[in-house]
């Protein structure tokens, strides 16, 4: 059998698995859910869910594919041959691409934007940029096929090591960046307003749908559920420390989305914006700061603002169509081409539909991010809480004992009881309520 390889050492890892997590879901997703479940409540629950629910997960994931060296089918197979957990794997088929259908209509939007920032739209009064893209019903067609076709270029060529390079780069700009808009938007005449929405919790806004948003959100924007981190963490060595290095990603992964709430929040607050108006918050409110700039300044910014949101766009959208396409030639026998190109394309045609209904981007959105994704964890925090031996998973999460003993228990318990218990808890409430 071909040696499979490996990540080479912890820098490669957490940049790999921090390039899928980190995206549209830090940057687009978390400010307008913050904006439409009241503020800082929903931060609060934010944080918790990522904390109780969402990390013990990705642990669980990392368990899996590490101990097991393959990607979701292979991974049960190998390690609970002939159990039901098998089936486990489809929601790693079904899933992503649901989920890249709608993910890649926003990543049209981004391309959109890089371009109109190109032609230095957002140096003018540019209230309005994003309702005049979504009245127009061939132009984000247009640049969601644009998206698609880039995902699928780079899956084809597998030029994954450029991708790679370029990210290494692009990732620190965003951060970068963000702090800049950060620093900037608080300047705004009535930030204070946004800021104050921000910290100061009201907490006769956690509902249940609160909850359940917030859940979503937190499986949403650690790429969990649905097999991306399981495949990485089999490319992980058994020398790498999984506790720290992935938990340290999941944790950066938070904090970038706050720091994205607070780019967004004071300044809708400034521009008068609707919080609450859903998924074209954050391409409403960015023209305004950056056209709030000196001009110059407002160009640059915005250029590589947008140029940096899409390659996190792409090397989470990558991660989306590669489970689908490993899926295809590891367990189907179907050439790399031919897989791509036909997942590619059904990925394209559900995401058209997307585009041209706005209930039905939601409806997706919220199927995949509410249900199906936190659907997969719970298997997956389930198979390693109670169908693996203790055993195998505590030498995955100390390295053979050796490190995180302590830290190990708290763990184990949250993968073995809360996550799944939550998890369930909060389906129930739902389906109930
Ligand atoms: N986590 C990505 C984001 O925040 C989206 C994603 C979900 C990527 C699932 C891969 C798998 O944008």
């Amino acid at each position: 059998m071909k040696k499979r390889e490996q990540f080479t050492g912890r820098l490669a890892v957490v940049l790999a698995m921090a390039g899928s997590a980190i995206g549209l879901g830090n940057i687009w997703r978390f400010p307008y859910l913050v904006g439409q479940n009241g503020g800082a409540a929903f931060i609060l629950v934010y944080i918790l869910a990522c904390a109780l629910l969402a990390i013990p997960v990705f642990l669980s994931e990392c368990v899996i594919g590490r101990r097991s060296g393959s990607s979701t089918f292979g991974a049960m197979r190998k390690l609970a041959p002939g159990s039901n957990y098998r089936w486990a794997g489809l929601v790693t088929v079904i899933t992503p691409v649901l989920l890249l259908s709608f993910y890649s209509v926003v990543g049209g939007w981004s391309v959109d934007y890089l371009l109109k920032a190109c032609t230095l739209r957002f140096t003018q009064d540019s209230a309005g940029v994003f309702e005049e893209l979504l009245s127009s019903t061939w132009e984000p067609i247009f640049m969601h096929t644009a998206f698609m076709v880039g995902t699928a270029i780079v899956i084809l060529l597998g030029v994954k090591k450029g991708i790679e390079r370029f990210t290494k780069v692009t990732m620190p700009l965003l951060f970068i960046l963000i702090i800049i808009i950060v620093v900037f938007g608080l300047t705004l005449p009535g930030a204070g307003k946004g800021v104050e929405y921000l910290v100061k919790p009201d907490f006769t806004k956690i509902t249940p749908s609160v909850i359940t948003s917030a859940m979503g959100q937190a499986f949403f924007s650690m790429s969990l559920g649905v097999g991306t981190i399981l495949t990485y963490a089999s490319y992980v060595s058994k020398e790498e420390n999984l506790m720290v290095s992935a938990g340290g990603t999941a944790v950066f992964d938070l904090l970038f989305a706050v720091l994205a709430g607070f780019a967004v929040m004071p300044a809708v607050f400034a521009a008068g914006i609707q919080p609450g108006q859903g998924p074209g918050l954050l391409f409403d409110t960015l023209p305004y700061i950056f056209s709030q700039m000196t001009p110059w300044l407002g160009a640059v910014i915005s250029i590589l603002f947008f140029l940096s949101v899409l390659v996190a766009a792409l090397t989470s959208s990558i991660s989306l169509l590669e489970v689908g396409v490993a899926y295809l030639v590891e367990e189907k026998g179907v050439s790399r081409t031919k897989a791509t190109i036909g997942l590619g394309a059904l990925v394209w045609a559900i995401g058209v539909a997307c585009s041209l209904s706005g209930g039905f981007f939601d409806f997706l959105d919220h199927l995949c991010s509410d249900w199906l994704m936190p659907f997969g964890g719970l298997l997956f925090a389930m198979f390693v809480g109670w169908k693996m031996s203790k055993a195998d998973v505590r030498d995955e999460l100390t390295n053979g004992g050796t490190r995180n003993r302590i830290l190990f228990n708290v763990v184990y318990f949250l993968i073995r009881y809360i996550a799944p218990i939550g998890i369930l808890g909060i389906f129930l409430t739902i389906l109930l309520g």
